[in-house]
Formats: C-alpha cells, structure tokens, sequence
C-alpha cells in the first residue's frame, strides 16, 4: 500500500476508540523495527523523522527507505511523518520529500521560546493551506513540552513546562482558527528519559486536562508527545553492562490508556527505542567483546527495539487492525478538504 495520509487513520481509530504509536526513526534498522512490529501485531503505522532525524539519514536515503518499507509490507497501513517541524519551510521540504503529514510546531517561536498564541495560530495556518491543497495531514501544538528537541524547543524545565500547559479554552479557538486535523497538547510529559523525578501522580502528568479538552473538542483527534514509559527494565539493561542512566519515571502505559480514552489518538515515542537500542549494543559489546561487524550488534538491537514497538502497538490498541482500513490516497483527502 502507498503511504497514506495520517487523517483517515486517525479517523478510523477515533471510530473504533483506539491509539496509534507515532514511532521516530533515524535508519534503516528502526524503520525495520517498526515494520516488523506492525506485521507481528497487524497494526497500522505512524513513522516520524524529526528535522534532526532528516538531517541525520539525509531526506533522499528517508524517502527511498519509507518507500522500501511500503513496498515490503503491502498490507500495512503506513504513514510518513515529519515531527516538530519548526517553520514553514521545514514543512513544505517535508512535503516535497514525500512525507504524507506534517507537524507544525508552533508552541515554539522562532527565538526558541514559548511562542504567542497568534504566533502559532499565523504560522499554523500557512502550513494547513499549503498542506490541505495537496491531501497532507496537519499536526499543531497548543501549550509547550518541557525539554529540547533538536534544538528546536524553550528546553523548559519540569517546573517550567507545568506553566506552559495547554489551556482548554485556547484550544478549542486554535482547532477553529487552524483546521488542523490533529491537536498534540502539553500536559506535563517532557521529551527524552528524565520526565519525572518519582512516578507522575495526576498533579504534576494532567491526564484530567486531556479530558476537559476532549469534552470542548469531541471531534478532534489529540496527540501525547514525551510519551515514552522509560521502563524500568530498560534503565536496568542500559546501566547493567556500562550505562549511566540516573534513576527516572515515563508515562505510566495505563496512563496513556487512559488518554487514549479520551480522545488521544497519536502517542508519540522515541526514548523506549533508544533505550532498547542502547542497552542491546551494550550487552552484546560486554558479552561479546570480540565481536566487530555492525550486524552483530545491529540485529539483537533492532530486536529490542521491535520488542518495545510491538508492546506499544499491543497497548495502545491498534494491533489487528491493518486489514481494517481503506487504503487512501493524498488525492482523496484533496477532495475531502475541498468540500
Ligand atoms: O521530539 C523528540 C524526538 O524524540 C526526536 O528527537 O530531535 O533528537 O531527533 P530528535
Ligand atoms: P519521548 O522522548 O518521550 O519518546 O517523546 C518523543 C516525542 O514526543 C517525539 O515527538
Ligand atoms: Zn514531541
């Protein structure tokens, strides 16, 4: 199947009340662990490549590598999107680049700081038209996430970050103003391993905002960024054989179950499958010391990171429903927005 719009799948998981894993890759070997996964639980895909990521795999080696994976795995449904992009420009590459959905991201001016509201509104809105008239998903920011990525973010503090939750109120006029077709929303998560000091109780990870902002926006479709669960058992295998991971809490699964309920239909994660990685090269370095060839390593990673992927799939709900979704076209969606 072709890659495919991220709306009608958003859509369909609103349908029938589940989440999808929005997946960030790097090379080829996480774009394969995801794809496994996805076939082992029949599950449609999110895959996402950050502007650091772009820059990293070089946009052309991305594209054929996307291509490639839809190819492979014709019964998956698959999309390609770009994750915090940071203006216009990042976004409309994206596009020329064969990605079927952006992230316009602007929660962040600029000067890398909390941007305005009509900041984000102007800049958002541009991207929705470019990207609306050729049948290309939109994903926009209310509030701002604690930590960096890629340079781009205030790199808030945990403190900081609980100040720049999303307010319900402008969100509801931000989804008017915009028409994006996805709304990712602060609620205390943070990018990367160190979220929070102790496992998050309601006070400081506000489950309870999603659902007052799912009660003003019924019809649309919420996305969990910082959403990475940083298992114990991951920290465990990391520093086991040689890491130096400090003690740190994620989003608890349940916790994000419980999102998914409420109207959460994207969930973002990226720092379980560097953990995964991570911890699988270790332990093979340590247990293997002799070993030289990349693949050796490579492939009990890839593994790992497949491991983590699938649980992920499991949870959220999206396993089992690949067949279940019409394949669908830029094309189609151009007519839809047109109407
Ligand atoms: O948004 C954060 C993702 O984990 C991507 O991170 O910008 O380091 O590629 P990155
Ligand atoms: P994590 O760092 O929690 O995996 O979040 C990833 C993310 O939000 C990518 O946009
Ligand atoms: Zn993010």
């Amino acid at each position: 199947m072709p890659l495919m719009p991220m709306r009608p799948l958003l859509d369909h998981a609103a349908e029938n009340d589940y989440g999808i894993a929005a997946l960030n890759v790097n090379n080829m070997e996480q774009i394969q662990a995801i794809m496994a996964a996805a076939e082992e639980t029949e599950s449609p895909v999110i895959v996402q490549a950050s502007k650091g990521a772009r820059s990293y795999a070089e946009d052309l080696y991305l594209r054929n590598l996307m291509q490639a994976a839809s190819e492979l795995h014709p019964n998956i449904p698959l999309v390609m999107h770009q994750d915090h992009g940071d203006s216009v420009a990042t976004c409309q590459s994206a596009m020329d680049m064969a990605f079927t959905s952006v992230m316009m991201d602007g929660s962040i001016d600029d000067k890398s700081q909390p941007a305005s509201y009509e900041y984000n509104v102007n800049i958002t809105k541009q991207v929705v038209d470019i990207a609306h008239s050729r049948g290309i998903s939109v994903e926009g920011e209310i509030g701002a996430l604690g930590g960096v990525e890629d340079g781009h973010g205030a790199g808030l503090s945990e403190e900081e970050a609980q100040e720049h939750l999303t307010d319900p109120e402008e969100a509801e006029r931000f989804v008017a103003e915009t028409n994006v077709d996805a709304l990712a929303v602060a609620i205390g998560t943070s990018h990367g391993a160190y979220k929070f000091t102790k496992k998050p109780t309601g006070e400081v990870l506000r489950i309870s905002l999603i659902e007052e902002i799912h009660r003003r926006l019924p019809n649309t479709h919420l996305v969990m960024h910082g959403s990475s669960s940083v298992p114990q058992e991951l920290q465990d295998l990391v520093n086991e054989f040689g890491g130096n991971i400090k003690q740190t809490y994620g989003v608890p699964v349940e916790e994000i179950q419980r999102g998914i309920k409420s109207g959460v239909r994207k969930v973002n994660v990226d720092t379980d499958n560097r953990l995964a990685i991570t911890g699988a090269i270790r332990r093979l370095f340590a247990q293997s010391p002799e070993k030289f060839d990349p693949r050796d390593y490579m492939k009990p990673a890839r593994a790992e990171m497949q491991k983590v992927c699938a649980a992920r799939m499991v949870a959220f709900g999206q396993a089992g429903y690949a067949s279940k979704i019409q394949p669908c076209t830029l094309k189609c969606m151009v007519d839809f927005y047109a109407k």
